[in-house]
């Protein structure tokens, strides 16, 4: 399936290339990138493929979707990002909030994850309650991202890596913790310390750790264990997929 990009003017590409200098300086100054990344990834996951509703189109702008129990804590990144958002008034939101997520993944030591310009912003927030539970298994995880955002089985465990970035807050979404030792560093320590079990001061989700008794996740999970390359270039693809979902479809 080709995608078929919308041509943006040359000044909106300078600003898109200005824009993205800035959130790198942003980015590195408050070590907030794990945020970013979650911003992004709460936007884009809202895709349902069905109605063809949700989706990376900015609509994290309301306080409606914000409002969204899973959405907890993202004001936070929307006001880190405030002074870089009015010094490019003439970006769409949409693109503005993938770019954050796109470049979160670099300056923390990520692959680059490609960036086209020209997601229009929708007029109003999805319904409620598309994002995955951190509770459940499997099947759920299923259920929301291959039936729910059109992705794969593959998509779903490169994507799992991101936690690879930040930690849970207990009074955002009730559990506390980082996944790695070093939480701001994007690498493949997500999937070693997943198989490596249980480690004081870590945490893993039950979503995470349903990744381990999957036939068609665990191997997935042992490939980019042991090999970083290929978590990156599966990382990197997924994560393209996810910011362009429903955008500029053939
Ligand atoms: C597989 C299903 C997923 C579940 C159930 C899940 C659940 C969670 C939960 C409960 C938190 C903690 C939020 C908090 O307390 O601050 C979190 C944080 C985070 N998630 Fe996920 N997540 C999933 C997939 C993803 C994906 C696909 C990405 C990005 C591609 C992602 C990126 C992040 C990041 C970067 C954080 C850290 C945020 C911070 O440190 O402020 N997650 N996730």
């Amino acid at each position: 399936m080709g995608k078929c990009y919308p041509t943006v003017s040359e000044e909106y590409l300078k600003a898109v290339d200005k824009c993205k200098r800035k959130l790198r300086g942003l980015i590195a100054e408050k070590n907030c990138a794990p945020i970013m990344l979650r911003l992004a990834w709460h936007s884009a996951g809202t895709y349902d493929v069905c109605s063809k509703t949700g989706g990376p189109f900015g609509t994290m702008r309301f306080k409606a979707e914000l409002a969204h129990g899973a959405n907890n804590g993202l004001d936070i990144a929307l006001r880190l990002l405030e002074p870089i958002r009015e010094q490019f008034p003439t970006l769409s939101h949409a693109d503005f909030h993938q770019l954050a997520g796109v470049v979160a993944v670099e300056v923390t030591g990520g692959p680059d994850v490609p960036f086209h310009p020209g997601r229009e912003d929708k007029p109003e927030p999805p319904v409620e309650g598309r994002l995955p539970d951190a509770t459940k298994g499997c099947d759920h995880l299923r259920d929301v991202f291959k039936k729910q955002m059109g992705l794969s089985d593959q998509d779903i465990v490169a994507l799992s890596g991101a936690h690879t970035l930040g930690r849970c807050h207990k009074e955002r979404s009730g559990f506390e913790g980082p996944w790695t030792a070093n939480p701001l560093i994007f690498d493949n320590s997500y999937f070693t310390e997943l198989l490596s079990g249980e480690k004081e001061g870590l945490l893993q989700l039950p979503s995470d750790k349903a990744l381990l008794c999957d036939p068609a996740f665990r191997p997935l999970v042992e490939k980019y264990a042991a090999d970083e390359d290929a978590f990156f270039a599966d990382y990197a693809e997924a994560h393209l997929k996810l910011s362009e979902l429903g955008f500029a479809e053939a």
